[in-house]
């Protein structure tokens, strides 16, 4: 008998999880590709500070808007259409942006692709969680993260080499323009891949499409796997109750104190303060030789490699120990960051400091909340309740990354800590997502999501 899903199978669920990396491709893209832009936008239009600061961050607010939404729809109109609508949004911001004639069409077209990288950021991982075989699930929801990190680098490239290819008054003129409507390339191929992959099998379930449902199983895991799966999905379905309300429900708030609060901790560890103000900060604590450009590349390049050892791990020592690990080594390395930036001569260090921080999220933190918050919740809510963990980490995204730069800049701050007080700050939060971890997450690794519904019903 055919219990466990051939390794033939598994390709096929690998194939579907990749397309749905695209979504964190362009996720990594969008949020990072304003960084080359900015300045010659700047001198195009001929923004103050404020406005400068509106045009690079108002697609925060789009992503807001987009985890909001993409939890409702996803529930109602299919993980695919939304991914789908996803990747329309993504391409008509990039035309849009790359054409606007003013600020307020820019900002506008930016809060546009914002709103496909907020739902995009929960339908792809969603969407691989569940098409995934329970072995691999943590494997494959963490490509996802690989492919937001590449994302990223990528664009770095793309900006550097449209820079390149004329001059700074061309570049005010036109290469920002092109920066921003790069982005229309991989948003179309995300698209015209979607077309071609099934609809989420736990979502055909919960609609009664049961044919449909039992088929794209039986490609995933083979006969014995579908079977399984279909009579465990909807015995799942059948004792949840539908409505939000069921998430303050017995059993189900803490599922969703859970994910709530991990999504939060996710962000107020400050990776996006090095991802968004890497090359001030390097300036700012002495090591300001090397060219940004390249510090921005080494700090990418680790963010990559060490992601993998994520994948690799994340199916067999589970998404604890990894996680409470990543978040030591980002404390340690903070408070050396912090300790470095207070004796006010940090040089070299404060760049190791940065890459060993780095590195830790990338094996913890970055993929593995992502996995976890796209299978702890019961499928009949998943949507919603990751939409809801989506958001709130889009949120405190924004309210991290908006005060940074105040905390950083606050003068009697800056008399007492020499710019070390907000890398304490998050430092103090690496230490509560360790006791976190270790004393609300359950493990969840090798478990199918039924089986997690389950451990909800035995903890109250
Ligand atoms: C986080 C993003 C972050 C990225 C960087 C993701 O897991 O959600 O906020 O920019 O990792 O690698």
């Amino acid at each position: 008998m055919n219990d466990t899903p051939h390794q033939s199978h598994y390709r096929y669920a690998v194939s579907l999880s990749l397309v749905a990396a695209l979504g964190g491709l362009l996720f990594g893209y969008d949020t990072a590709v304003i960084s080359g832009a900015i300045g010659f936008l700047r001198i195009h239009f001929q923004l103050s500070a404020a406005e400068m600061g509106w045009a690079a961050s108002s697609a925060l607010v789009g992503c807001i808007v987009g985890a909001g939404i993409a939890g409702v729809l996803s529930d109602y109109a299919g993980r695919r259409k939304a991914m789908l609508i996803a990747a329309v949004l993504f391409a008509a911001s990039a035309l849009w942006s790359a054409a606007a004639p003013d600020v307020g069409q820019f900002a506008a077209a930016r809060i546009l692709g914002g709103i496909g990288v907020g739902m995009a950021s929960m339908l792809s991982p969603l969407y691989i969680a569940e098409v995934s075989p329970a072995a691999i699930r943590g494997r494959l929801v963490s490509y996802n993260q690989l492919a937001i990190v590449g994302g990223i680098l990528v664009v770095y490239f793309v900006n550097y080499f449209i820079e390149g290819l004329g001059s700074e008054s061309w570049n005010v003129e036109l290469g920002w323009r092109w920066m921003v409507g790069s982005e229309t390339l991989p948003a179309l191929v995300f698209f015209f891949l979607l077309l071609n992959v099934p609809e989420s099998p736990r979502w055909l379930l919960k609609r009664g499409r049961e044919g449909e449902a039992g088929t794209i199983l039986r490609r995933i895991g083979g006969h014995t796997h579908a079977e399984r799966e279909v009579v465990a999905i909807q015995q799942a379905l059948r004792v949840e109750a539908a409505s939000l309300t069921q998430l303050f429900g017995p059993g189900m708030r803490v599922a969703f104190a859970i994910g709530l609060v991990l999504a939060i901790l996710q962000q107020v560890t400050g990776i996006n303060v090095f991802m968004y103000y890497a090359p001030e900060i390097f300036k700012q604590l002495g090591s300001g030789t090397s060219s940004a450009l390249l510090q921005t590349i080494i700090v990418g390049t680790f963010n990559m490699t060490f992601t993998v050892v994520a994948i690799l791990t994340v199916d067999r020592l589970g998404r604890k120990p990894l996680m409470m690990i990543g978040a030591a080594g980002m404390g340690v390395s903070l408070f050396a960051i912090s300790a470095a930036a207070f004796s006010g001569d940090p040089g070299l260090w404060v760049l190791i400091f940065i890459l060993t921080y780095i590195a830790s999220f990338a094996m913890s933190l970055g993929p593995v909340v992502w996995v976890v918050i796209s299978e702890i919740f019961p499928t009949r809510i998943r949507g919603r309740a990751m939409g809801i963990a989506t958001l709130a980490l889009w949120a405190a995204n924004y309210i991290v990354s908006q005060t940074f730069p105040m905390l950083n800049e606050q003068s009697w701050l800056v008399e007492r800590f020499h710019h070390a007080f907000p890398f304490w700050l998050y430092g103090a939060m690496c230490i509560v997502t360790v006791f976190f971890v270790w004393r609300f997450v359950p493990e969840t690794k090798g478990k199918s999501l039924e089986d997690i519904e389950h451990l909800w019903e035995a903890a109250e």
